[in-house]
This record gives C-alpha cells, structure tokens and sequence, in this order.
C-alpha cells in the first residue's frame, strides 16, 4: 500500500529504509531520494518508522538472547 500518494512510497519501501537510518520521516524520505510535497503522509509516515524500529528491536533483543 501506498504511504505517501506524491512520491509514491510504499509502505515496505518505508519500513525497508526506517531502519537504515537514524532520523525522522523528512530523513527516511531523504534517504529514498523523496521530499515531502503536500505533507499530509507524514504523521502516518511517522507511525510507521516508530513501530518498524520497534519491532527491528525486539527482534534484536530476541535473536541476543
Ligand atoms: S502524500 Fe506524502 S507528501 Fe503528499
């Protein structure tokens, strides 16, 4: 599914690229070679970084035992 309508992103692209860095959805956003245009993605764009990192942590935790 798509998470932002004007650059295309979909939700696996964002995920995928949430945790290759550090920074906000502007940063991930960055990352994928996208600015945000009409800005309206970006809470829901935020949500996802969180909760893909999250989960990337938990995992992580797991795999360490
Ligand atoms: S839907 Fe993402 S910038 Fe417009």
């Amino acid at each position: 599914m798509f998470i932002c309508i004007c650059n295309a992103i979909r939700d696996y692209e964002l995920r995928d690229a949430a945790l290759r860095c550090d920074g906000d959805a502007e940063a991930v956003y960055a990352l994928l070679g996208k600015v945000p245009q009409c800005r309206q993605c970006l809470e829901e764009a935020e949500e996802l970084i969180a909760e893909e990192r999250a989960l990337a942590g938990v995992a992580g935790e797991l795999l360490a035992g």
